[in-house]
């Protein structure tokens, strides 16, 4: 019984309420701009936008406001506010454009709109007056009623600023119901990549990634708002996501802002990064309207800061260019470790408060990229080349001289010594970049530095050998022989491991592919001319040639055969064309990184 006295009330509440707001005099919610229907706001993201036809004002101006929607909506409140006091009640009047789907209601010392049916529309037009005495900045603000109980309250829309007003710096309160700054939740969607570049910055790992459709995007945008910057920031990690304001591309003397999750919540805070250790000065006092979210995996949340803070001196001002960092890792309680992967580092320098791009970046640094490359050329394609010419080719060009010797020997020491360069030259850049030595980067750095020990070895004992008729020469080309092979072969290795270091993480598993691809088509090529040089292949020999060689008895790479020296002419050059295919194609993605 009670029940259904209950039922019944309640009903005839929510007919009352409807039956008044289908006219659109809703005058006493111009204050709260809450429709008061009993019900809460929508926590989805609205489908709806408000837009401007300028962003600067003098007292005088119109200014055109536009309300559109993605779908229809019943019933509207439209109102400019204080944007440093938005508490203030609406500033400003308002003129109709559509006069059958639009009222002007008088709130206090200025206007409002709202609708005059419960009609269905689409979109809405106003033209907004601006006072004498205007506050530097304004805000247009909406509540929209799609149907009954489904609204959403005080849609945030376009802030716009007085012109000729100098940029004093706002410092606007949060406009909650019960006046508290506290983090609200964001609701579950992903946040929109619409407008990346348009109307807003967007800084994205993977390239132009899209939250809502990629879970594992990391995505930062930043939307100016006249005298403050909205900055919203998610991805998958479940410790900590952060993004740093940078003078370079180094990580220290950083300002930084966090959103770490302690549990169920996510602490959004800013931070001072002297080094490369745990940010210092951790505050929230720069930051308003924060709101968060954490649920699959994913850290969401957003905020907004003045470009300028006077009161917050350590904060970077956003009217100038810095690199942005964005970055993850584990986090514990709340406390943040080091993240496992590089961070995502912007390619040019961007000011926060300029126009809305789209910014591209990348987690592996110039200076790694280099060492990726220098260490592939040289081991992938001319170390290579260089053994094969003086295992194979000596023969090849028997009356010609280069330089007072011999044409194989010339290749072979000068493709060996540019070997050994770019070796040199590319195993100093980690230890430049990481500052000594990587404590991170498991085997990879013992084996290269193995392998650079072996490298020098080589042209040193070349030089001290004994001339080719002594009786120790054999010890010579033996240890020769057999410590290029061992530093080829450790070369190897280093390579498969160094193209996952975290500093050049090469997409996988197609660098794997074509590394080993190489390796397969290398290790091919020259089993092919060792069975050749050893007779027990007699492709390119001639049968006559073949009973020459068998009658004489002379092993067969003794034999100037013409046609065999065709054939490993063709070996060689098919040889170094998939080489060089399969180093372009690794150079390439190092390049694109
Ligand atoms: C940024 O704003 C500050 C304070 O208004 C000013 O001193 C500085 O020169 C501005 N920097 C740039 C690059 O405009």
């Amino acid at each position: 019984m009670l029940v259904k006295i209950l039922l019944s009330l309640v009903s005839a509440l929510l007919f009352k309420t409807i039956a008044a707001y289908s006219n659109g005099k809703i005058r006493n919610a111009c204050q709260s701009m809450n429709p008061e229907h009993g019900y809460s706001s929508s926590t989805d993201p609205p489908p709806y936008k408000l837009t401007v036809n300028s962003s600067k004002f003098s007292s005088g101006d119109q200014i055109q406001v536009n309300l559109s929607g993605a779908v229809f909506f019943e019933g509207f409140l439209l109102e400019a506010r204080d944007f440093g006091n938005p508490k203030g009640g609406p500033v400003g009047t308002f003129t109709l454009v559509d006069s059958a789907k639009s009222q002007l209601l008088k709130c206090g010392q200025g206007s409002a709109v709202s609708h005059t049916s419960a009609g269905r529309k689409m979109e809405m037009q106003a033209l907004w007056n601006a006072p004498e005495n205007s506050p530097p900045i304004v805000s247009f603000l909406v509540t929209v009623v799609q149907h009954y109980h489904i609204y959403w309250e005080r849609i945030p829309g376009p802030v716009i600023s007085q012109s000729g007003v100098a940029p004093s710096p706002p410092n606007p309160t949060v406009f909650t119901d019960g006046g508290h700054a506290t983090p609200s939740p964001l609701p579950p969607q992903p946040f929109s990549s619409e407008g990346c570049g348009k109307t807003k910055s967007c800084f994205r790992d993977p390239a132009a990634c899209v939250p809502a459709g990629n879970s594992a995007c990391f995505f930062l945008s930043f939307t100016v708002e006249g005298e403050a910057v909205l900055f919203e920031l998610s991805g998958p990690a479940d410790g900590y996501l952060s993004f740093a304001l940078s003078m370079d591309k180094w990580m220290g003397n950083d300002d930084v802002y966090m959103c770490v999750r302690d549990g169920e919540r996510v602490e959004v805070s800013a931070a001072y990064l002297r080094g490369r250790t745990h940010p210092e000065n951790i505050t929230q006092s720069a930051l308003r309207d924060v709101a968060w979210s954490w649920s699959g995996g994913v850290i969401k949340c957003r905020f907004r800061r003045g470009i300028y803070t006077p009161q917050s001196p350590s904060r970077f001002l956003l009217n100038e260019s810095h690199y942005l960092f964005l970055a993850h890792g584990p986090a514990n309680n709340g406390k943040i470790h080091r993240h496992d992967c590089q961070p995502f580092i912007s390619t040019n320098q961007k000011v926060i408060s300029g126009e809305p791009e789209d910014l591209t970046g990348s987690r592996s640094p110039m200076i790694m990229k280099f060492h990726g490359s220098l260490m592939l050329i040289a081991w992938m394609t001319s170390v290579s080349a260089g053994v094969m010419i003086a295992r194979y080719c000596r023969d090849e060009w028997p009356d010609s001289a280069l330089f007072g010797q011999t044409v194989w020997f010339q290749v072979h020491r000068a493709l060996m010594i540019f070997t050994v360069s770019l070796t040199f030259l590319g195993s100093i850049l980690p230890f430049v970049y990481r500052g000594g030595w990587s404590r991170r980067a498991g085997a990879h750095p013992y084996l290269g530095c193995v392998v650079m020990t072996l490298a020098f070895l080589q042209p040193i004992m070349a030089v001290v050998r004994p001339p080719p008729d002594s009786e120790r020469r054999w010890m010579f080309n033996w240890l020769h022989l057999s410590v290029g092979t061992v530093a080829e072969v450790i070369a190897v290795l280093a390579m498969f491991l160094g193209i996952r270091q975290q500093a050049l993480r090469l997409p996988e598993p197609g660098s794997t592919t074509v590394l080993a691809g190489s390796i397969v088509w290398g290790v091919a090529a020259r089993l092919l001319l060792e069975f050749h040089s050893r007779g027990l292949l007699k492709i390119g020999t001639s049968t006559s040639t073949d009973q020459e060689a068998i009658l004489s008895s002379q092993p067969s790479q003794c034999v100037r055969d013409h046609e065999g020296s065709q054939f490993r002419k063709v070996v060689l050059t098919v040889f170094l064309c998939g080489n060089i295919g399969f180093l372009s194609a690794l150079l390439h993605t190092i390049n694109n990184m």
